[in-house]
């Protein structure tokens, strides 16, 4: 089973979280391959994909947002998981945070399969506005990695029973 784990990413935390997505699925036995959304040109090959976006302002990265949007109809006739992160504190290893609207709305387009949220991540010394101030309160790295395998190995199962019933 052949994988895309497509995200868009600001400050590399995301990306850093699809790359431990693509691990565990890769001790799952799936074939992953994780790539930055820009880097997609299309779906051919792939039988499944997981695609993740920072939050900025409540909003999705917006080449991630772009991305699901122009692939909609491909995605649609997949089995498609969407990712978040997310949180700068650890509100979301403690609970399921739903989407945010935007989010919630491609999921309905797409018909994904499930959705996460994940903590996030902002270095002490990021830098624009408002990161820069917002870094002085809130740095801090969030990512909670045993969170994100277990999600992980969970989309690895239901694709694998998919598979074995097919
Ligand atoms: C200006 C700014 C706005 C943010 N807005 C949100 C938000 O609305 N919701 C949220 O959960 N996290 C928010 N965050 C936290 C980011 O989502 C977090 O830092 C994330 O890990 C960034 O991902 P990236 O490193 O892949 O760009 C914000 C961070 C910054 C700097």
């Amino acid at each position: 089973m052949r994988v895309l784990v497509a995200y868009g990413s600001k400050r590399g935390g995301t990306a850093g979280i699809a790359e431990v997505i693509g691990a565990a699925l890769g001790d799952a036995g799936m074939e992953a391959q994780v790539r930055p959304v820009e880097d997609v040109a299309g779906l051919r090959g792939y039988d499944a994909a997981i695609i993740g976006g920072s939050l900025y302002v409540m909003r999705w990265h917006p080449e991630a947002h772009r991305f699901v949007r122009r692939h909609a109809r491909t995605l649609r006739a997949m089995p498609v998981w969407l990712y978040s992160s997310g949180p700068l504190d650890d509100s979301a290893s403690r609970q399921d945070i739903p989407p945010v609207a935007q989010v919630r709305r491609l999921m309905e387009r797409i018909d994904a399969r499930g959705h996460r949220t994940f903590g996030g991540r902002l270095a002490p010394e990021a830098t624009g506005f408002p990161a820069a101030a917002m870094a002085r309160d809130a740095s801090g790295d969030w990512r909670d990695l045993r969170q994100i395998r277990a999600w992980a190995a969970e989309v690895a199962d239901e694709l694998a029973d998919a598979a074995s019933v097919r």
